[in-house]
């Protein structure tokens, strides 16, 4: 019912010429599969050759998005830019973004109602710290970034917005989330996102695990009811292992 997403966050990581050779071999691994989605974020600056390279059967991403048009936004990127690369959506709010760069519920809400206003689909990233889960309060966290997160956002359609479960301790650590801690989360997501949409939206959208994601984990992740794809970093780099993550069983 939900169609599966693999999505490769490349982070800021590969110069043009190794990012279209990256991006021409997902293309080849993404060939002939119709029952999911294959999406990749390369760096801004790659987007055009990756565009070229990985062709039609990749779906591309910006790493992040501005809600202006156009303006004195100096650093920033609009959304009719990424849309003008062929981007379908944008990472917001990734934790990167919240610990490194200060971004806050309030923010990261700004730039989700600002790709939807241009017709751009955010990948909404979520996740609470080993602090926060060891302190029990992973739930409260997790439900203020959704509730704030989306403030005022309306949907028409589940396909408008896509939720990427990312536990802070699971990112580039080796460490991932059991398949239950994921499902158990999920489960709540999906549950919390009933509260703000549609019933029957919340039940078609889209919800990703991301956190160490790699060949040897996807097939038992992607095997929970609650969990709709996979945001990889590490191993999104790889083509092999991307590429084994892509034809999850
Ligand atoms: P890793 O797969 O390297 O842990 O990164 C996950 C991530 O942050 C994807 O956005």
């Amino acid at each position: 019912m939900r169609r599966p997403l693999i999505a490769g966050n490349w982070k800021m990581h590969l110069t043009i010429p190794a990012a279209r050779a990256l991006a021409a071999a997902v293309g080849k691994a993404a060939a002939g599969v119709t029952d999911r989605d294959v999406l990749i974020a390369p760096p801004f600056t790659a987007l055009a050759a990756v565009r070229e390279a990985a062709g039609s059967g990749v779906l591309l991403a910006g790493q992040n998005v501005c809600w202006e048009e156009q303006g004195a936004f100096t650093g920033e990127i609009a959304p009719t830019m990424l849309k003008e690369l062929g981007c379908a959506m944008a990472i917001v709010g990734h934790s990167e973004r919240r610990q490194l760069f200060g971004e806050t519920n309030g923010l990261i809400n700004q730039r989700v109602a600002g790709a939807l206003k241009f017709g751009l689909i955010p990948i909404l990233c979520i996740g609470e710290t080993l602090r926060e889960r060891e302190a029990g309060t992973t739930f409260t966290v997790l439900e203020a970034q959704l509730k704030e997160g989306l403030a005022g956002v309306t949907l028409a359609s589940a396909d408008q917005l896509v939720v990427a479960y990312e536990p802070v301790w699971a990112i580039g650590t080796g460490k991932t989330a059991t398949a239950a801690q994921a499902q158990e989360v999920h489960a709540f997501v999906r549950q919390t996102l009933g509260s703000l949409f549609e019933k029957n939206i919340a039940g078609q959208m889209r919800i990703l695990y991301g956190g160490s994601v790699n060949p040897a984990n996807v097939d038992e992740l992607m095997r929970q009811a609650d969990v709709d794809g996979a945001l990889v970093g590490g191993a999104a780099l790889k083509a092999e292992s991307f590429e084994r993550i892509i034809h999850f069983q």
